[in-house]
């Protein structure tokens, strides 16, 4: 099996084209349109060359379809393992040349031999302030926030490690929480700044002004 030294290095052709990045998808996919239309503004110098789909019914695959994305089903059922269901994914990457790759609303957890082939290279956007309320998909965050009383809650992009939402921080944004909020009131407000953070982040990320120390990111504020 090939290590994680075996990511596509930039090539001197690739060397000037826009970084490759993959998005892992399982539902709505308002996060991945986020994306596609940072990049369609010139906001994030970038491409997405794959959307990857856990479920075949996810609306994500539409909006990757409208935006002329290739896509793949790479359903966790259809493998004996989540190592096999691992290995596709792999597979499915490395041949559309994928170097960054951003977990947008994937429900899955990741296989570890895709987390380490990638270090530091695979974002997530998880709707809460880590590590408050972490694990768990949306709408479990914002339930667990409005149980616990919290005033301000937020979202978090993070970089994925083989512990599930505990990778290093790299972008955090606050909203405030209402005595009369709902899930649903709550998680819109959080979700309008995820929209806005997860491209951010992968545009620090892709320039290489995010880099890790300790478990730590530090962002610099101009390339490495
Ligand atoms: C978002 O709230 C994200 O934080 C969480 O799952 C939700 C996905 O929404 N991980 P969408 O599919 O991007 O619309």
């Amino acid at each position: 099996m090939e290590d994680a030294q075996s990511l596509p290095a930039r090539s001197p052709v690739a060397f000037g084209a826009p970084p490759i990045i993959g998005v892992l998808v399982s539902g709505r996919g308002s996060n991945l349109e986020a994306i596609l239309r940072a990049i369609e503004a010139g906001m994030l110098a970038a491409r997405v060359g794959l959307v990857i789909s856990s479920r075949s019914d996810a609306p994500a695959l539409a909006i990757a379809a409208r935006y002329g994305v290739q896509t793949c089903l790479i359903s966790p059922k259809a493998y004996a393992s989540r190592a096999e269901g691992g290995q596709a994914i792999l597979a499915a990457l490395r041949e559309a040349r994928v170097e960054y790759v951003a977990l947008a609303g994937y429900k899955p957890i990741l296989d570890g031999a895709v987390v380490r082939a990638y270090p530091n290279r695979i974002l997530n956007v998880h709707p809460s302030l880590l590590p408050a309320f972490a694990g768990g998909m949306a709408p479990r965050p914002q339930t667990e926030a409005l149980a616990a009383g919290v005033k301000i809650s937020g979202c978090t992009v993070h970089f994925v490690t083989e512990e599930v939402d505990a990778g290093p921080i790299i972008l955090q944004a606050a909203v405030p929480v209402y005595d009369d909020d709902t899930v649903e009131s709550l998680s819109a407000r959080i979700l309008e700044q995820e929209h806005r953070l997860l491209p951010e982040a992968l545009k620090l990320v892709t320039a290489g002004r995010v880099i890790v120390e300790d478990g730590r990111t530090r962002i610099l504020t101009s390339p490495k």
